[in-house]
């Protein structure tokens, strides 16, 4: 029997690896240290949008993100196709809002970067604004309207995603924390909590803030991922409420679903692996949201909580192989775990399959923090 590829971390960057391996025939396990889909990723917005997270000095990975927002609506498809779930795929496009001179300017010199990089972005007036999404709020006095970005229920996406993954014949064990990499050429292997040693043909570490806790990686180093806090607060919108695009203000984003469910996030804390909520932190993000969109007052309150995004050294992914002999990484997603899902498992299940590292990985390989990799890993 073909040793399979073995992943640890079922997140949506796992999920979405094994998916991709499955589909081109290459058998998979994940292991995930509690319920595959349940950490990080179940606690992001699912905000699809390089155009409107383009950053000052990150083009590469403004290519990736476009990259990979490009490969969407036929991943999303093909993951509604395996799992006969629907993802709630949105192309409403996204307001980046201003409320106050110095956030009118700071969206007018992000306005103007895009503008040079060619995107597709429009100026509007506070009016107009509310012309194309009347939920926006009197105080906002200008916008960015970017059409070319979408979102994604994050949580029907993982639920589908794990269901697809089964669908299409993966392994998935769950409850089962990996302490410790083997790594070889031949055939490395996991050691899991319990002592059982998991072999494979290739091991894909996909444990986002978990990824640097895991031991053996010598001669690698482990990634060095570390946790940036977010905390959300989810609100239940109601009619005559009935918000349809992304908003970005400056102090929150608002993403709302079709299910009804209203995200609203998040917070930027460096606190380790700290998840608490706090009065300050909720109490910021209302007043951000009920500044913008001030409809969020009458609101019920669902759900609060603090993720932990994934951020490498420079903020951008770690994905490539690694210098451990048969192990690749595929972490540090930081904000854009959802959207670069596609990219990252499309193109580690190219390098699983042909040994080819693509030119949109290139970039983000994990040498970049810790020198060349070995002649006999390459
Ligand atoms: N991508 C949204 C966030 O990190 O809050």
């Amino acid at each position: 029997m073909v040793d399979p590829v073995i992943i640890v971390g079922g997140g949506v960057i796992g999920l979405a690896t094994g998916f991709e391996l499955l589909r081109a025939g290459i058998p998979t396990t994940i292991l995930d240290r509690n319920r595959a889909g349940r950490g990080t990723s179940w606690l992001a917005a699912g905000m699809l949008a390089p155009d409107t997270e383009i950053g000052f000095e990150e083009l590469e990975l403004y290519d990736l993100n476009r990259e990979s927002l490009r490969r969407w609506p036929e991943f999303a498809t093909a993951v509604e196709a395996a799992s006969g779930r629907d993802v709630d795929y949105r192309d409403d496009g996204t307001l980046i809002v201003a409320d106050d001179p110095d956030s009118t300017k700071r969206i007018r010199r992000l306005y103007e970067f895009q503008k040079e990089q060619g995107l597709d972005v429009d100026w509007l007036t506070g009016d107009e604004a509310r012309d194309r999404e009347p939920f926006v709020g009197p105080r906002v006095s200008a916008a960015i309207w970017v059409e070319s970005d979408h979102q994604v229920d994050n949580r029907l996406l993982l639920d589908a995603l794990r269901e697809a993954f089964l669908a299409e014949g993966g392994t998935l064990r769950e409850d089962t924390p990996v302490e410790r990499i083997h790594p070889d050429d031949e055939a490395p292997a996991v050691v899991t909590e319990e002592g059982e040693q998991i072999q494979g043909r290739d091991v894909v570490i996909a444990a986002g803030v978990w990824s640097r806790q895991l031991d053996g990686l010598a001669p690698a180093a482990p990634p060095p991922v570390r946790p940036v806090k977010g905390q959300m607060i989810q609100l239940r919108m109601k009619l005559p409420f009935d918000l349809q695009h992304v908003i970005r203000g400056p102090d929150a984003y608002l993403a709302p679903k079709s299910n009804g469910r209203l995200v609203i996030g998040a917070t930027s804390e460096e606190m380790g692996f700290d998840t608490e909520v706090t009065a300050g932190g909720l109490y910021d993000l209302l007043e951000g949201a009920w500044e913008i969109v001030p409809g969020v007052y009458d609101l019920a309150v669902d759900d609060t909580w603090a993720g932990l995004r994934p951020a490498s050294r420079d903020h951008a992914p770690i994905v490539g192989r690694s210098g451990a002999p048969g192990v690749i990484v595929a972490t540090g997603h930081y904000r854009h775990g959802i959207l670069l899902s596609p990219v990252t498992a499309q193109e580690v299940t190219r390098l699983v399959q042909t040994g080819e590292t693509s030119r949109w990985i290139e970039p983000f390989s994990p040498a970049r923090f810790s020198g060349p990799i070995p002649e006999s890993t390459a």
